[in-house]
């Protein structure tokens, strides 16, 4: 009984290391979390309060079809790129005021991980 259950911790334990190998590319950084609440990163995924950010990087802002985003945002004729993700992931609401978007991550580590997670969303 014993050696059937250690053998079936095994398996589970093997399963769990491939999952988290396979996904390695894309794993979201610790300070991801906080997004999550609001945006959605699947492909061709539903938003959510705030628009689906696959694919964010390097598209103009404000251009995904169907998302309600503030005349802000619209006006602001950025396009997410390194700076512009890093001036207005710190503080939205100074980069594009009257923007919806109502959190900022003012760490620069954590901005630059998230940044690159970003990046690898497509
Ligand atoms: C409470 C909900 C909420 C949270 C939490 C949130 N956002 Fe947003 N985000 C929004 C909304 C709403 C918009 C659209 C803003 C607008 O239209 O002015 C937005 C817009 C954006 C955009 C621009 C997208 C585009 O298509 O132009 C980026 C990039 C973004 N958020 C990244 C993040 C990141 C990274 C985090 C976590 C650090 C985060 N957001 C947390 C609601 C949120």
């Amino acid at each position: 009984m014993c050696r059937v259950a250690n053998l079936s911790l095994i398996l589970i334990a093997g399963i769990a290391a491939t999952i988290s190998i396979s996904a390695s590319a894309q794993t979201p950084p610790a300070a991801f979390g906080a997004c999550r609440a609001c945006h959605n990163v699947q492909k061709d995924g539903k938003s959510g309060i705030g628009p689906n950010l696959n694919g964010v990087a390097g598209r103009p802002a404000a251009s995904l079809p169907g998302f309600n985003y503030s005349a802000a945002l619209k006006a602001s004729k950025l396009r997410w790129d390194d700076q512009s993700l890093d001036a207005f992931l710190a503080a939205p609401m100074k980069k594009v005021p009257g923007t919806r978007m109502p959190i900022g991550t003012p760490d620069p580590a954590k901005r630059a991980a998230i940044i690159t997670y970003l990046k690898s969303l497509k």
